[in-house]
């Protein structure tokens, strides 16, 4: 198919929009309102081009076979002229002194483009104040051009539904919550309308008087500027003016650097530009990344103030006493390599222990576990992937054989049902659920959430369940006995591609829909209703988090959910599979890379001699044969006398752990502990030890997200003071151990790994250069697999296995003294305990400390108010903390987020573990509460968004737009309009 473009022929794409079309031809057209990640949103009216002779707005319709197109005619550039005029009687076109001006202003460029030398409308204020209430960004109307774009972010991207504009008014603008001040609205700063914002209407504050040579100019001299300017131009025109502030920006680029990272918080991947002069952040620049587009949530977007906080380690410490001293690096690192070969001599390299951090990168837990296998000759190596996602990956290479998602977040997007299972997506992995929510706003896509909590993806759901805790395992598994009793299985997929069906149907016997109603406390007829949903859907996505795997069977609960994709053949397709959400940014990259106890990079066996034999032969060494203690045995271990030494980096254990309590005196009795940290963590208290280690802005290297996907992010920052990247000190002890090592760059690391791991085997640094990744495995020509399976499933019959799980009993239940379910998790503006998160002045401001929800039903009986203080008292420990009475918990079940160094919910929890995996049971907790008969204020402030009021509607509705009396087509009457959604 194709159309001519200005009398040139052009080839088209099926269902292509004319204005991608255009853009691809390399024809220059103006577009102030189109976005490509948001679509058409029709309100500037600049696109207008004149198709078969009548005028048409190019973003709004589809290229159709055999168009003829014209952008330049007179008739179209009038109208584009028109149409932008009105867009300049709206905006104070100020550029010199703007913080906008950077070379990417949209009205700065569209002036240039069209030549303007005048504007017909001169620029009108309007009646409205600049809204500075947010900690993050700001809102000038007067700067508003009112093109929508972030209104169609916040509803139909981001899908928070803040925004909306008030076209019906006499001056219209951008209303929060209908008209609240934007820090008392429901707005969650995920900062998508200020990434999309074409000018400086809606800027990040961390750029306001930074970015400019002029900008930081006292407001009257910079009021001075604007009106010199406006003198001159009715005599010189745009075009000089224009020049002078390209000079500007030119300028700024050799003092504003534009550096791609990748998020260090969640999972999810998103990747981005990061804007700084000198040390100093300006902004956070989301456009092209793989996993989030233009994406961000409030951590991503603004949350990087810990990289420079004062609180930074920069200095070596060594304990004196009760106390830390200063010391070099030299003494640091000698005292660290003696003190590990003393306890190696005396009492054998098991009796050392190493955690590796799912903070730092991929090149660093590589270097972490051969510092432990290779120098010092123990598999006693883990990540805290056994806190959350062990379960999720052992259920998965029970039945499918890879343990990472199956897929990635377009076939999550693009998924017929999204079957979510005790995971909070929408707060702890933000930019995930944005996609999940638009698909099930525009397209249809059915939602079925099950969870303790009716939080945001649960409140959006078409089918909310709320099973009693810890019965998950049994709701799935009678609805899959139901879907194969009703020859709703997907025979044809199982026949060809499952086997052990018969087995597998057999321990199904005892999941009856009755059976699982009474346990799971949820009606037959609903439990049908899921059924039915999950296997009438054309493609089914489950994802599922820690409100699944942090229990005694989260290992069975997770192989239940890969049974049911497999019964009704929701694997090997696009927008199909199993999606564990990994928490950490690189969690699934630690595991990937080999810290475990049991597997070498790429889950190679510890124990398979031919494994070994590789590892031995390349790395010089002889390599133990039998697999070490994971993080949770190793607690144990050192309480009873086996373990003497430990090295951590990156990881809060004293507060992560569960039963924090015992976690914290087995610490206290090491003989050696080692923290390599960025701040003076909590869990830095118990070391001898502490060494400065560098953030990931300041340092090169890979992560791996949840979807598998592998990213470079590039050195922003040199190191803070003395401190160091992580691959650099565990290095250095490495050579103090005698090992030799000589990496001098990350991706010397990486070449060693790919050259040792069959599943990363084409990973190389050039292959991820700039904003390219690779999902793994990825084979020796760079060709990766996005979707897994498409194939064979992982096994030597390339067919997947169905698992047979028995019911578990829930530990730590509830008895008539610890009466109260504890349950527990993220938030959204706080990373797990918050140690990075609470650097951000803003990020505190929202949510200043830890609460504990309670229900209204519970509130009345106890006498407990949004505010009063109460403790929690489990068979473990203590903790205290004010109560928000909120219906997002029911009855008597309590929720503690984890936001808390001092009050930390883990002293709580228990140390029963899931079976296979030894991940502790965060999930199953009882307590007893005690109102201390005091109350303050609220805990979370009324600025936090939990307390607005959304206004819900299709993107900008720019129909009430074009229904204004004042509102003309430009160009004339001849406006024909084509929409596409
Ligand atoms: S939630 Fe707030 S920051 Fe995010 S797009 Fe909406 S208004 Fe903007
Ligand atoms: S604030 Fe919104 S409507 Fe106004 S110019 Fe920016 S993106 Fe467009
Ligand atoms: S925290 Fe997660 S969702 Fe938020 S910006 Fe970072 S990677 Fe994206
Ligand atoms: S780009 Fe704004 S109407 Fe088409």
């Amino acid at each position: 198919m194709s159309i001519t473009i200005n009398g040139k022929l052009h080839a088209i794409q099926p269902g292509e929009r004319l204005i991608d079309a255009i853009n691809r031809s390399g024809t220059e057209i103006s577009q102030v309102c189109y976005h490509s990640q948001l679509g058409p949103i029709q309100t500037c009216d600049t696109c207008m081009v004149e198709v078969d002779g009548k005028l048409l707005r190019a973003c709004g319709a589809l290229a159709a076979d055999g168009m003829s197109v014209t952008t330049s005619s007179p008739r179209a550039n009038a109208a584009q002229r028109e149409a932008f005029d009105r867009i300049l009687g709206n905006h104070d076109l100020y550029c010199t002194v703007c913080d906008n001006n950077n070379g990417n202003c949209t009205v700065h460029n569209t002036t240039k483009l069209l030549h303007v030398e005048h504007q017909q409308i001169p620029f009108t204020r309007k009646p409205y104040e600049v809204d500075m209430s947010n900690p993050f960004y700001r809102y000038d109307p007067d700067q508003c051009i009112l093109c929508g774009r972030c209104v169609e972010a916040c509803q139909n991207l981001q899908v928070n539904e803040t925004l909306s504009i008030d076209w019906e008014s006499a001056h219209p603008r951008v209303l929060w919550d209908g008209g609240a001040a934007i820090n008392e609205s429901s707005c969650v700063s995920c900062g998508h309308c200020v990434t999309v914002c074409p000018c400086n209407a809606l800027m990040e504050k961390s750029m306001l008087g930074e970015a400019g040579y002029f900008t930081s100019l006292p407001k009257p001299a910079l009021d001075g500027m604007i009106e010199i300017v406006k003198e001159i131009e009715p005599e010189v025109g745009y075009g000089p003016i224009m020049k002078l502030s390209e000079m500007e920006a030119a300028m700024r680029e050799s003092r504003v650097k534009r550096t791609k990272t990748v998020c260090t918080y969640c999972g999810v991947g998103c990747s981005f530009d990061l804007w700084t002069k000198d040390r100093q952040i300006l902004k956070v620049e989301p456009a092209h990344g793989a996993a989030n587009g233009i994406s961000t949530c409030i951590k991503g977007k603004f949350g990087w103030d810990y990289v420079n906080s004062p609180e930074r380690l920069t200095k070596p410490l060594i304990r004196e006493g009760d106390s830390f001293r200063e010391a070099s690096w030299e003494e640091a690192l000698s005292l660290v390599a003696r003190r590990f070969a003393e306890v190696k001599a005396a009492t054998g390299p098991d009796s050392l222990a190493f955690i590796s951090s799912s903070k730092c990168t991929n090149e660093e837990s590589y270097l972490m576990q051969k510092l432990a296998r290779a120098v010092i000759g123990t598999n006693n190596m883990d990540n805290c992937s056994r806190y959350c996602q062990a379960p999720a990956t052992t259920g998965l290479w029970r039945t499918v054989g890879y343990g990472g998602d199956s897929g990635s977040i377009s076939d999550i997007e693009q998924a017929g049902l999204v079957l979510i299972i005790g995971s909070n997506t929408a707060e702890s992995h933000p930019v995930l659920a944005t996609r999940v929510k638009r698909s099930h706003k525009l397209h249809g896509q059915k939602l079925i959430v099950s969870d303790l909590r009716e939080n945001e993806m649960a409140r959006r759901a078409d089918v909310f369940i709320h099973p009693r805790p810890s019965t998950d395992l049994f709701w799935l598994s009678a609805v899959t006995r139901y879907i194969f009793e009703n020859g709703l299985a997907n025979q044809q997929f199982i026949d060809k591609w499952v086997n052990g069906a018969d087995d597998y149907k057999k321990s199904l016997e005892p999941f009856t829909m009755e059976m699982a109603s009474q346990r799971c406390g949820i009606p037959v007829e609903t439990l049908t209703k899921v059924a039915h949903m999950i296997a009438e859907a054309d493609s089914v996505c489950i994802l599922w988090a820690m409100g699944v795997t942090q229990h005694v069977m989260g290992s069975d609960t997770s192989t239940a959910i890969s049974n049911l994709l497999l019964a009704t053949g929701n694997y090997m397709r696009p927008g199909t599979g199993a999606y564990p959400l990994r928490g950490h940014n690189n969690v699934q990259g630690a595991s990937d890379h080999g810290a475990m106890p049991n597997y070498f990079p790429g889950y190679q066996k510890v124990d398979d001699p031919d494994i070994r034999a590789k590892f031995e032969k390349a790395w010089k060494v002889t390599l133990p044969p039998k697999p070490g203690l994971d993080n949770h045995m190793m607690i144990d271990a050192i309480h009873d006398g086996r373990l003497k030494a430990m090295y951590v980096f990156g990881e809060e254990l004293s507060l992560v752990d569960s039963n924090a309590n015992y976690v914290g005196d087995a610490l206290s009795k090491l003989d050696f502990f080692v923290m390599q940290e960025i701040f003076f963590s909590e869990t830095c208290r118990f070391a001898d030890v502490i060494l400065p280690a560098s953030p990931s802005l300041e340092k090169e290297g890979t992560f791996t997200s949840t979807e598998r996907r592998i990213q470079r992010l590039y050195q922003v920052f040199e190191p803070l003071g003395e401190s160091r990247p992580d691959w650099e000190i565990i290095q250095d002890i490495a050579n103090r151990l005698g090992a030799g090592w000589n990496y001098d760059h990350p991706s010397k690391i990486y070449e060693e790994i790919a050259s040792l791991t069959p599943l990363m085997a084409g990973v190389t640094y050039e292959r991820l250069e700039d904003y390219k990744t690779l999902q793994w495995p990825v084979a020796e020509d760079g060709s990766d697999q996005p979707l897994l399976y498409v194939k064979q499933f992982k096994f030597p019959d390339g067919k997947a296995n169905f698992f047979a799980v028995p019911w578990t009993e829930p530990s730590d239940q509830q008895d008539a003294e610890y009466d109260l379910h504890l349950n527990n998790g993220r938030l959204l503006e706080h990373f797990h305990e918050g140690n990075m998160t609470y650097k951000s002045e803003g990020i505190r401001e929202k949510t200043p400390c830890t609460f504990v929800e309670v229900s209204p039903e519970l509130a009345k009986d106890r006498g407990i108010e949004t505010g009063s203080w109460i403790q929690l008292t489990s068979r473990y420990g203590k903790v205290r903390a004010q109560a928000v009475i909120t219906d997002r918990v029911h009855g008597k079940e309590l929720y503690m987020p984890m936001n808390s160094v001092e009050e930390p919910v883990n002293r709580l929890t228990s140390s029963f573990t899931d079976k296979a995996t030894h991940t502790p049971a965060y999930k199953e907790t009882s307590v007893k509460l005690q109102v201390l008969g005091e109350t303050g204020e609220s805990p979370l402030p009324r600025t936090n968004s939990r307390f607005g009021h959304p206004t819900p509607q299709n993107g900008v509705e720019v129909e009430r737009k074009w229904k204004r009396t004042d509102y003309r087509e430009p160009g004339g009457s001849q406006l024909v309009q084509i929409q596409t959604n």
